[in-house]
């Protein structure tokens, strides 16, 4: 990876400003690799500038997939330096709300996969769509599609069945649902497989009272009812972990994404409603503030490990200090980006500035530009063509969608940024 600009990593910090990327359409297309890609992660990796990986794809435990994509892109690659789209979610475990103890339903693309991901963030009661199906077959009369794998493990604790058919006034009394399993979260993980199976017993548990299956509450999702349903019912809270309609895989045009699924059940909930109720949901992932306030959480605390090994003088370092072009910017301080302007605050040991490389302005490039830092760094938006946004196709580069420079891929995204350093 030549670049005509050098950087300096003096042997004693990392540079001030730092790389955030996107995976699909930017480094991978599903296990391809983009072009470029190695190379570039191949040359921060040596050069000691610190990168994270910001994905909202999902459905492997950061471990797993940290290996898969180390061999795929053959860079080394770790959990310090990687954020997916249900990450944040552990920090549902800690505080008042905790929900370790409570019961979750998870779903996603592979039902045990997304348990054992749970199971290993710390949730101590985790269910899946198959265990309720094995528990009870009549809650779905289809066969499940061809992936539903059997439960690993029976429902922690049996499920309600009312003795007669379910009406509004079948709601038993909280000593009478004691003994049945109650659901207090639902999770999406990553784009589920078995949308029919997952809709029915999702509908089922939002219309429920209290998370219970097979009670009915006509009251979720009555229009008469304030837009916090869910607190008056004690419905389940429900957790998407990726917003994205559209996603950038191998075929040549964009794929429906999580966010298609969660727009169906939208729309499933409101004719179930009788166009009553938008459905009351959470959602995380880019471009939402939550997540890309953990990433750069996640990006200042490997930055910083980067600097205890450069310090430590391990051999990296060595091969890290070069004595090519300086940046100069932090050094001298005020010198402009490239703009004629005053380098924007930080300077010194700080993180200045993390350029967002992705390929969705809806997630990537509008997450970085409404991202307000903790500390102080900048956060620059580069959009590539190699993904799901196209000349002629797709988002208009407008507003929030606006990035601050579009190339043709990953590498002449580094190069840019590099220059803006230069
Ligand atoms: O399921 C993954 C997809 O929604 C987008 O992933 O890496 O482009 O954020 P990524
Ligand atoms: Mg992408």
């Amino acid at each position: 990876f030549q670049s005509d600009l050098g950087v300096v990593t003096e042997g004693r910090e990392p540079p001030a400003f730092a790389f955030a990327f996107d995976i699909d359409g930017v480094l991978l297309h599903v296990s391809k690799p983009i072009p470029g890609a190695t190379e570039v992660l191949q040359f921060l990796h040596d050069y000691n500038i610190p990168f994270i990986l910001l994905t909202n794809g999902g459905g492997k435990h950061e471990t797993e997939r940290v290996r898969d994509l180390s061999e795929k892109l053959g860079v080394p690659l770790s959990t310090d330096n990687f954020v997916q789209s249900h990450t944040p979610f552990r920090e549902l475990l800690e505080g008042p709300d905790s929900l370790r103890d409570k019961t979750v339903l998870v779903t996603g693309s592979d039902y045990e996969k997304c348990r054992a991901i749970f199971k290993e963030y710390g949730f101590q009661n985790v269910v899946t769509p198959a265990d309720i199906y094995a528990a009870d077959p009549t809650i779905f009369p289809f066969q499940p599609v061809s992936t539903f794998t059997a439960p690993s493990q029976p429902l922690p604790k049996p499920l309600y069945h009312p003795s007669t058919s379910p009406t509004t006034s079948s709601v038993p009394s909280p000593s009478e649902l004691a003994p049945y399993l109650k659901i207090d979260a639902i999770f999406i993980l990553n784009d589920p497989r078995d949308w029919a199976l997952d809709t029915q017993i999702l509908t089922d548990l939002l219309l429920s009272h209290g998370g219970y299956l097979g009670t009915y509450s006509a009251r979720n999702g009555a229009a008469a009812l304030p837009n916090r349903g869910w607190q008056r019912d004690g419905q389940p809270r429900l957790y998407f972990s990726n917003a994205d309609l559209l996603w950038s895989a191998a075929h040549p045009l964009p794929r429906l994404g999580q966010g298609a699924f969660q727009a169906a059940l939208a729309g499933l909930w409101r004719r179930v409603t009788g166009g009553a109720a938008e459905l009351e949901r959470t959602c995380i992932g880019k471009p939402f503030g939550g997540t890309y306030r953990f990433a750069e959480r996640v990006l200042t605390r490997h930055r910083s490990e980067v600097l205890r090994r450069l310090v430590a003088g391990t051999a990296a370092a060595a091969a890290a200090t070069t004595t090519t072009t300086t940046t100069g910017r932090r050094r001298e301080g005020g010198k402009g980006k490239g703009e004629g302007g005053e380098a924007a605050g930080g300077g010194g040991d700080g993180l200045t500035t993390v350029y967002m490389v992705g390929d969705n302005p809806e997630s990537d490039i509008a997450g970085a530009n409404g991202h307000v830092s903790e500390d102080g760094a900048e956060w620059v938006s580069v959009l590539v063509k190699t993904g799901v946004w196209r000349e002629g196709r797709g988002t208009k580069l407008e507003g929030e969608f606006k990035p601050r420079a579009v190339v043709d891929d990953v590498k002449a995204a580094v190069e840019w940024a590099l220059r803006r350093e230069g």
